[in-house]
């Protein structure tokens, strides 16, 4: 809990608040866009205010987006936002546990992992492990039964988490995670993740038994790791593997020191974390449309039928390389990504006093030098979905329309306007402006030294079980689209989320 500083002339304008500690913690909980925007109205795109006794300053918009993703990492920094959460889970030494010039070079370590030979091998596994998924599980018995004229339904976050973590654990995990799937892994993997939840994030240590469960989770899980790591270095050429575990092995830090099998296995606990809820998310909000846009979901079935269909009605099995000639599929996971971005939020805790560009926001009275300054020991918050959903930046903003990211269908021209913004400056969001850049008005993948290095692999396993569901049934939704719940760290579709299927033939 920090000490709130009285106002300075410098400071950014301080959203209206009753109660001293609490500020607008409750508002900002149970609707965080609603309150950005209804703020962004009154005080323009930089205020600050007060969640549960800390001085969070809020920069919306590009520039905003730009200010806080592409600031010095010695001003604004990462760890002093997300330790006390992640370190609990993850373990010691590495991410948001150690100086951030080692976990650049643990992020780099990672991208090592992400090949395109792995990728390769990891289509047919996600594939089969989908294709045994609604074959065996309860959920799925009216496509087992066979029968094309039955519906039957799933839950979208159980069924798609279900889905995520079976896929992830065959591919990055690796044979040992996924065996363990079926044993005690799964109970480990359940107690870790109760320690990731707003509650964890803050507060790092409470005296409940969630709290206890993750710590001994975090412990027994890491063992379980060292233990892999230790059985592959005693019998090296017993087996290929196409895993990260097997890539971080052999990964060495600058100046020869090898990383330890404690470094890899926190690295991979966070990996699974980082990928588990924002895919399982991803995947959710993607059926949910597509059972909700039967006319989109029946292009996405044409498309693998042009692309895969065999002349007896069967499909071919899927490439990594056939992933880039889906445009339907590229552009409905991109604009779930858009209007539902599992990220939407992003912190950092501020370490040194930091001006705003008077671009980006500035005093109307000309006090002090005329500018904003950001406190030292203060948090900053970028909202890259506020940017998503802009109105003035994209054409029905609120709408989830695949479309609007394909060439072929002629409106990619109106998917992003050109704008004038309040400082007068036209800003023109041509096609090519959706870069990955810190001033992008997309960026449900962050932007800046951050930016996630899940991206390639994420799109090869939404796409590919997507395109999986989409070939043995037909989806649709009995209720609207779900509205976000803001109650979870990561952006899930509140209830009813309910999905009905049909089988689409016979086999
Ligand atoms: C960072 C989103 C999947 C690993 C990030 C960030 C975002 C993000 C917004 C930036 C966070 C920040 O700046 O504070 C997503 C989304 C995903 C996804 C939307 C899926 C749809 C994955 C997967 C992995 C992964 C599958 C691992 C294989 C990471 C890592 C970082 C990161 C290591 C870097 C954190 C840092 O440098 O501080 N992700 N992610 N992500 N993500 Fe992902």
């Amino acid at each position: 809990w920090q000490k709130i500083a009285p106002r300075k002339a410098t400071d950014p304008p301080v959203v209206f608040h009753w109660l001293p500690i609490i500020g607008s913690a409750i508002w900002y909980g149970n609707d965080p866009i609603g309150f950005f925007q209804t703020c962004q109205e009154r005080y323009g795109d930089v205020f600050t205010c007060i969640l549960l006794g800390r001085k969070v300053t809020v920069t919306l918009g590009v520039k905003g987006s730009n200010f806080v993703l592409g600031g010095k990492s010695t001003a604004f920094n990462a760890e002093g936002a997300y330790t006390h959460l992640t370190t609990p889970v993850f373990g010691k030494d590495v991410v948001y546990d150690c100086p951030n010039e080692v976990f650049m070079q643990q992020k780099k370590f990672i991208k090592f992992g992400l090949t395109t030979k792995n990728f390769r091998a990891y289509v047919r596994m996600i594939e089969d492990e989908v294709d045994e998924f609604m074959r065996k599980d309860p959920r799925f018995v009216t496509y087992q039964q066979n029968d094309i004229n039955d519906w039957g339904s799933f839950d979208a976050i159980a069924a798609m988490a279900e889905i995520t973590i079976l896929t992830a654990s065959r591919t990055l995990q690796g044979k040992e995670v996924r065996e363990g799937l079926n044993k005690s892994f799964s109970q480990l993997y359940s107690d870790l993740d109760g320690g990731f939840t707003p509650l964890n994030f803050l507060f790092a240590n409470l005296p409940l038994e969630s709290y206890r469960k993750r710590d001994r989770a975090q412990k027994k899980m890491s063992d379980f790791y060292v233990d892999i790591i230790k059985r592959r270095r005693a019998n090296p050429d017993a087996e290929t593997h196409y895993d990260m575990i097997e890539s971080l092995k052999e990964q060495t830090y600058r100046g020869g020191a090898a990383l330890r099998d404690h470094e890899i296995a926190h690295l991979m606990i966070a990996l699974l974390m980082a990928g588990q809820h924002t895919s399982t998310a991803t995947l959710a909000w993607t059926v949910l449309h597509l059972a909700s846009r039967p006319d989109v979901a029946a292009a996405l079935y044409q498309e693998q039928v042009e692309r895969f269909g065999n002349a007896d009605g069967s499909f071919r099995a899927m490439e990594y390389e056939d992933l880039r000639h889906l445009p339907v599929l590229d552009s409905v996971i991109r604009e779930t990504l858009r209007v539902h971005p599992p990220i939407h939020n992003i912190m950092r805790q501020v370490r040194e006093d930091v001006p705003v560009p008077a671009s980006l926001a500035a005093p109307s009275s000309k006090s002090g030098n005329g500018v904003y300054v950001v406190p030292k020991d203060t948090y900053v918050l970028a909202s890259p979905i506020i940017s998503q959903l802009d109105p003035r930046i994209w054409v029905n903003a609120h709408t989830w329309e695949p479309s609007r990211w394909s060439d072929s269908a002629g409106v990619a021209a109106q998917a992003l306007r050109t704008y004038t913004d309040e400082a007068g400056e036209k800003i023109d969001y041509g096609f090519g402006a959706v870069s990955k850049g810190t001033e992008s008005p997309y960026q449900p993948f962050g932007a800046g030294r951050h930016r996630c290095i899940g991206e390639q692999f994420a799109y090869l396993q939404i796409g590919t079980i997507v395109a999986a569901l989409v070939r043995r049934v037909e989806l649709r939704l009995p209720t609207k689209v779900p509205e976000h719940n803001y109650h979870t760290l990561i952006l899930m579709p509140k209830d009813p989320k309910s999905v009905h299927y049909r089988r689409r033939r016979f086999d």
